[in-house]
């Protein structure tokens, strides 16, 4: 892997509170371009395309959490609302949507997204809701970005009714990772530089977070390590060359071409400042996940939902 540039991106050196929006704020454009409207990972069966793999995904987790036409949902980091549109639509629920992000709130608002969808501007770790409002709270590779994760445990807890639950799939470092590994402490260093991260956790850290708010941990299972299902591994959607179309503007060339674009778009002044380095960095990312991923050091789908007491 390529050691970390001298270049930095936007945002790094940013506060550990303003990271992720700093990061979003840069990226949100490459986001849309290489994932549509929602920005997590979901497992692949073979061959098959990645939008019908997350469909089938966040149905699963809204089935999984028991979400139907009566539930009141909030979706934690809810990006530009791919999920919360496709969980909305299938079961019904009505869905708070949350995002720190008010530039990618305002791409959701803009697309006009279900009825029974809302949007809300706010930060996870201070969410603006009397308690006991939701039934059901979830995230999908958000929670990965808070800086105090027990703190915001604590507010989803808050906000859930009694018997409420959580769930996430979030990204996570695995049993195999030893951070006395100087190649796996790298690895987790170029993530975190790369897409925004102030901490990746192993899930210990999560376990504990959620017990010590009050949760009851009912299932958690690492996705990426197959839960039974047969599946491809889920970086092969990052792979330069794979079975499906999408692998196109993966391609080694396409993005020497595209480098070079951004280049020359950046020195015209046609695109902002920084432009061409955030897009290298991310590629340094996505080699980061690819080896991690290869290691089995990392997942980006812990899945994981827990419960508050009933009543
Ligand atoms: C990888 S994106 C996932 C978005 C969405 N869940 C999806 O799957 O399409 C992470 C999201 O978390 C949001 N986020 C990060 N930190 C946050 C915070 N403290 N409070 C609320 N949202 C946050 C980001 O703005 C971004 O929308």
């Amino acid at each position: 892997m390529n050691p970390l540039r001298a270049e930095a991106a936007p945002w790094e050196g940013a506060r550990p509170e303003q990271l992720a929006d700093r990061y979003y704020q840069a990226t949100t454009w490459i986001y849309r371009r290489a994932w549509g409207s929602s920005f997590h990972f979901a497992p692949l069966r073979r061959g098959e395309p990645r939008p019908t793999a997350i469909r089938r995904y966040e149905d699963g987790i809204a089935e999984a959490l028991g979400i139907r036409a009566s539930s009141a949902c909030l979706d934690l980091g809810c990006g530009i609302g791919g999920p919360a549109t496709s969980i909305a639509a299938s079961t019904g629920a009505r869905i708070v949507a949350l995002n720190s992000s008010l530039g990618q709130l305002g791409i959701m608002r803009r697309a006009g997204r279900a009825t029974n969808v809302r949007s809300v501007g706010g930060d996870f770790g201070r969410l603006p809701f009397a308690a006991r409002t939701f039934d059901v709270a979830y995230a999908f590779e958000a929670l990965c970005h808070a800086v105090d994760l027990a703190a915001v445990f604590e507010e989803v807890h808050r906000v859930l009714r009694p018997g409420g639950a959580l769930g996430f799939s979030e990204w996570c470092l695995t049993d195999a990772f030893d951070p006395r590994d100087e190649s796996h402490a790298a690895l987790r260093r170029q993530i975190e530089t790369s897409y925004g991260v102030a901490r990746l956790r192993a899930w210990p850290e999560w376990q504990a977070a959620l017990i010590a708010a009050g949760f009851q941990v009912t299932t958690t299972i690492d996705r990426a390590s197959g839960g039974g299902e047969a599946h491809e591994p889920w970086y092969r959607a990052l792979l330069p060359r794979d079975t499906t179309l999408d692998s196109l503007g993966r391609r080694p060339t396409v993005r020497a071409l595209e480098e070079r674009a951004l280049s020359l778009a950046e020195r015209a002044r046609l695109v902002p400042r920084g432009t061409a380095t955030t897009v290298r960095v991310l590629r340094m990312g996505t080699a980061a996940l690819v080896e991690a991923g290869r290691r089995g050091i990392f997942t980006p789908m812990r899945v994981v939902v827990a419960t508050t007491a009933s009543g």
